[in-house]
């Protein structure tokens, strides 16, 4: 992996062995998975990132390639940019950067704040490499990443900022107006559209913004679980209502992405 860094001193870390290692002396073991832990204790703190149970529902729900037409939808914008390095910020349990290696040659690269996404990553076996940070703090050299992905997860723009090289991508996606508009149907009695927002972000340009929207059958009652349990709304709905949607064993949902390409100036 070029261009990682020490995240106590921020000199180049280089792989030596099981380890990467900087000048200073630091070393980070490379777990048995392949993945490399950049969070070092006293700043980690309670920063943790999601959770085992959040992070293998994540896994089995993707993996049944419910989210295929996002995974698509990236491949196609990839293959415009013709990106040699990418970035995926915030990766969870590797599902999209695995798709990216099977599409492209690319060099890409993921991390996450959570232990457990990024040993599912690594897990993966896929060509992509892993290591655990924090998007706030992220141990890459300025202006080294020709692209960086940022799917479903907060933002620190002052530092995607940084680690884009001047004319490289941001590909930023959130749920678009209609995104789960029938599992919302199924929960509530009046469901609301997303707001679908493109902010300024000083330093870039916003290129495009675009929705990929289709269709998703669960037939599954797991399935149907798995998805809500991805979603704000499973923190934040009453037993009631979650009782209605989890006695479904069926259910037919629109998946609408929205999609910005910004490109750094
Ligand atoms: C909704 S999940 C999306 C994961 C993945 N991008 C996807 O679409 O499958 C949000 C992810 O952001 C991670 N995360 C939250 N705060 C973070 C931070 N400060 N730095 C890095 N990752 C963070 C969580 O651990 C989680 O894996
Ligand atoms: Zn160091």
């Amino acid at each position: 992996m070029k261009k990682l860094l020490c995240p106590v001193c921020k000199s180049e870390l280089h792989r030596s062995g099981n380890s990467f290692r900087c000048q200073s002396g630091h070393c980070f073991d490379i777990a048995k998975e392949g993945y490399v832990n950049l969070i070092t204790g006293s700043k980690s703190g309670n920063l943790t990132g999601d959770n085992k149970d959040m992070a293998r529902s994540r896994k089995a729900f993707l993996d049944k390639g419910y989210f295929h037409s996002l995974a698509d939808a990236l491949c196609k914008i990839i293959s415009d940019i013709q990106p040699e390095t990418v970035l995926d910020i915030c990766c969870g349990e590797g599902y999209y950067a695995q798709a990216i290696t099977q599409k492209h040659n690319c060099a890409v690269y993921g991390f996450d704040l959570s232990k457990e996404m990024i040993r599912l990553a690594a897990k993966r076996k896929s060509k992509a490499e892993f290591f655990v940070a924090n998007m706030a703090d992220i141990p890459i050299a300025d202006n080294s990443i020709d692209c960086a992905i940022h799917l479903f997860a907060p933002f620190c723009e002052k530092e995607f900022l940084r680690v884009i090289k001047p004319g490289g991508y941001l590909i930023s996606v959130c749920p678009g107006a209609k995104h789960l508009w029938e599992m919302k149907a199924a929960l509530y009695e009046k469901p609301y559209e997303n707001e679908e927002n493109s902010p300024d972000l000083p330093g870039f340009s916003l290129e495009k913004a675009i929705n990929a929207v289709s269709y998703i059958t669960l037939t599954d009652n797991n399935d149907i679980e798995s998805l809500f349990k991805m979603t704000p709304y499973y923190y934040h709905t009453s037993a009631q209502d979650k009782a209605k949607l989890l006695s479904l064993d069926k259910l037919t949902t629109c998946v609408d992405f929205y999609i910005r390409i910004y490109r750094k100036d």
